[in-house]
């Protein structure tokens, strides 16, 4: 048997993605036969090597875990965390096996969270190539126009950068503001909460319900199901594919604010 680099070993572990396996190693939570790892391009034994993170022994023949998560505001999506905040991981601390969030949530943001052991899975999911559709609910305050829906489903600016198009629909009014559904293919830091900023509307709320074409549902705040056999064979293919773009115009209905008319300029005949 040939050895095989110690992140890829990690990877086909299920401990993470073989990028997130490189952070780890850097941080020097891998031991391979007793001696902590921190250099790049340590190769291991993949039979024989007794290899730990966190402590913990690695089995690379374990049984894959898929779960879908309901994660509440107020916890981390890490393993862990240096400012000593809570993390997703005492929600699923009743489940016997290492496993770990599939992308990240922010801290103030609830909803749909993936967690897997299988680094392959993770990797497929949060991959920018495999554009895995996202949709989030927002509650939003500010003067919600037609031309700022538009605008969002058509890309704005974001630290130099354009965003793809995106579904965007207003669904409603709450308590906490305009409700609007927006489904993206990118997976940038806060990358809602920032689009939503750009085009001056204050996010109050915000929950992702769907990823890849399954839905959080019904799952209770802090609790999780497994994942079925066919949701996960659907998300290793990167999901559910329709069609990115809802860039066709918005028409007005209840709910909206009014926006001034546009001033259009007369063309010229030449
Ligand atoms: N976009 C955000 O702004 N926050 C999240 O947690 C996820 C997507």
């Amino acid at each position: 048997m040939f050895n095989i680099r110690l992140q890829k070993y990690l990877a086909h572990a299920g401990i993470a993605s073989r990028r997130h396996a490189e952070e780890m190693i850097k941080q020097g939570r891998v031991v391979v036969n007793g001696d902590v790892v921190t250099e790049m391009g340590v190769m291991v034994d993949p039979i024989n090597a007794e290899v730990e993170v966190d402590g913990k022994p690695v089995n690379p023949a374990k049984k894959k875990i898929y779960i879908v998560l309901n994660k509440p505001i107020g916890y981390i999506s890490t393993a862990s965390d240096d400012r000593g905040r809570k993390t997703v991981m005492e929600l699923v601390s009743d489940i016997p096996h290492r496993i770990y969030p599939v992308g990240r949530l922010d801290y103030d943001t609830e909803g749909l969270l993936f967690m897997t052991n299988d680094g392959d899975f993770t990797y497929t999911l949060t991959h920018p190539k495999h554009n895995v559709e996202k949709t989030y609910v927002t509650h939003v305050s500010g003067n919600v126009t037609m031309e700022i829906i538009d605008s969002l489903r058509n890309g704005i600016e974001l630290d130099g950068y354009k965003t793809s198009p995106a579904k965007v629909e207003v669904v409603g009014a709450t308590q906490y503001g305009t409700k609007i559904e927006i489904t993206i293919h990118e997976g940038k830091n806060r990358q809602v909460r920032n689009m939503f900023e750009a085009v001056g509307l204050k996010v109050n709320k915000l929950r992702r319900t769907r990823e890849g074409g399954v839905a959080v549902g019904k799952i209770a705040l802090g609790k999780w199901r497994n994942l079925s056999e066919s949701e996960v064979n659907l998300l290793k293919k990167g999901g559910i594919k329709s069609d990115k773009t809802n860039t066709s115009r918005t028409k007005r209905g209840a709910g909206w604010a009014k926006s001034k008319p546009k001033t259009v300029a007369k063309r010229r005949r030449s």
